[in-house]
């Protein structure tokens, strides 16, 4: 594991990260190094000469004169105050770039407290590596970074030692939700992902630190009656769990519930997806991975946000036990849906997450969901940008303004109300299908029958973003990204 400090003193690093920007005037280039004064004019030829650019995630390494080797991080257009998301995506992608080095200081623009916590937190999140099944081959793969000092006059600051406090507490779990949603579902069932978040619970200081968790297991969900969950999870040998995550500060001024889809692996179950392409389907457990693990930062940072966290588990397979197109099911509360795709199985666990999560004694002030629910997100919104559906603009834009405090694009979509009968049944209260154009909005709108109307609720369909599978970039790794979590943490620092 890396560590992170910050520092105003004496490199005692061999490897110095620095920023290079594009000149607005002529070819030139701009080395950028914050608060670090180096003799930058004698590099500055060879790096025109060499062909660099300062582009975004393109790194430079040069052999150096006071320190071994400089390693430029490219910010893309010279400006006055780089976005703190440049700053992230710069410290990543060269964090990224020195997996196998003992130690690097990195020198980027920190003129405020919060370019400093960018750029610690860019550079912590992107030295992740996932080597937990390699044996052969794991020595062909470089561990991550081992030591990383941002370099700031600030360092002496106790709000600079929070960030970096901060940003160690954001990566670790962030890294968290990328291995879960990294293991395959040969190592990651419904069980045994409970089993890891109760142990992670544990690990967070449990009880002393206001955390609880406990899980139902398939017997108690059928007894209980949580239909879609055992509905979806039916046709498994790996039997389905609702794991319930809970925080409680001292003093909590909003109460927020999550509900995250933990479909631990979606095959699309007798409504059988195509194999090409379906192993990206060990990340339909994303939305969960990241509300628990966004539960245990928010608990880490002591946040006076109460939060109640529910992740219903299942596996969707095909088998002579799976739900039928046409079956039944009842949803907890009482709702019955009429299953006519089994591969729409998101949007049933989640509406008995939803439900129970409302069905608690203490009031909520908002409730969020966060899903891998639709492919239309995709094709809607490609793999970057995430979709936020509501029923409340206002609880919709202080979550918009979090998500674009801490990097992560997420864009509001609207609930069409002219497409909630699409989804009618001719012999339930609802089908789980509707309409196929507007996919996404339409699940939303399946979503919402399950929330009490004056209840603040969030949508999040992260069906994209939540796992890369093109190539790395910033602080951005190959696989589990991690997604939402920073939107969630940042929202409950708003309180
Ligand atoms: N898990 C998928 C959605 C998904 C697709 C996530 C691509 C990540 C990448 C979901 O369970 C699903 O299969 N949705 C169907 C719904 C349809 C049958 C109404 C879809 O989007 O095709
Ligand atoms: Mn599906
Ligand atoms: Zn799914």
């Amino acid at each position: 594991m890396t560590t992170l400090k910050i520092s105003d003193g004496v490199i005692k690093d061999e490897v110095l990260v620095l920023g290079l920007a594009a000149a607005n005037s002529k070819a030139g280039l701009v080395i950028e190094s914050g608060d670090l004064t180096i003799d930058t004019q004698s590099i500055l030829a060879s790096l025109i000469e060499m062909g660099a650019t300062g582009n975004a995630d393109e790194i430079i390494k040069v052999p150096g004169t006071t320190v071994r080797m400089m390693v430029f991080t490219g910010l893309g257009k010279k400006t006055g105050a780089y976005s703190h998301e440049v700053l992230r995506r710069a410290a990543g992608a060269a964090s990224r770039a020195l997996a196998g080095s003992t130690g690097a200081t990195f020198a980027l623009p920190s003129d405020s407290l919060q370019s400093v916590a960018a750029v610690a937190e860019g550079a912590a999140l992107g030295a992740y590596a996932f080597s937990e099944f390699r044996s052969s081959s794991k020595s062909d793969h470089k561990a991550v970074i081992k030591s990383i000092t941002v370099y700031s006059k600030l360092a002496s600051t106790s709000e600079a030692k929070s960030a970096i406090t901060r940003a160690k507490i954001i990566a670790d779990y962030t890294f968290l939700v990328r291995d879960l949603i990294n293991t395959p579902p040969s190592h990651l069932t419904p069980d045994t992902f409970s089993k890891k978040l109760v142990a992670a619970v544990k690990a967070a200081g449990g009880a002393k630190a206001g955390l609880t968790v406990s899980v139902l297991d398939e017997k108690a969900l059928k007894s209980q009656g949580f239909g879609g969950i055992i509905g979806v999870g039916q046709g498994s040998a790996n039997p389905p769990r609702l794991l319930h995550i809970s925080y409680s500060p001292k003093t909590a001024k909003k109460r927020f519930a999550f509900v995250g889809k933990g479909i631990t692996f979606d095959t699309g179950g007798l409504n059988l997806k195509p194999g090409l392409g379906m192993e990206a389907m060990k990340s339909d457990m994303s939305g969960a991975a990241a509300v628990c693990a966004a539960t245990l930062a928010i608990a880490a940072l002591k946040l006076p946000i109460a939060i109640e966290t529910w992740a219903p588990l299942a596996e969707n397979m095909p088998s002579d036990k799976a739900t039928r197109p046409s079956d039944i099911i009842t949803i907890f509360g009482g709702k019955t849906i009429e299953v006519l795709n089994p591969d729409a199985e998101g949007r049933l666990v989640l509406a008995d997450g939803l439900v129970k999560a409302q069905n608690s004694k203490n009031k909520l002030d908002g409730i969020i969901d966060v899903a891998t629910l639709t492919g239309a997100q995709v094709i809607a919104l490609g793999t970057r940008t995430s979709a936020v559906m509501t029923n409340n603009d206002e609880f919709s834009a202080e979550f918009l303004e979090s998500a674009a405090a801490s990097g992560e694009q997420f864009w509001p979509m609207p609930l069409p109300q002219e497409l909630r009968a699409s989804l009618d049944s001719p012999v339930a209260d609802m089908a789980n299908i509707g309409d196929k154009s507007g996919g996404m909005l339409v699940a939303g709108l399946f979503l919402q029958e399950f929330v009490q109307p004056d209840l603040p609720w969030l949508h999040l369909d992260i069906a994209g973003p939540a796992f890369n599978t093109a190539a790395a970039h910033g602080y951005t790794p190959v696989g589990g990204t991690g997604i939402a979590l920073r939107s969630l943490v940042t929202l409950a620092e708003k309180g």
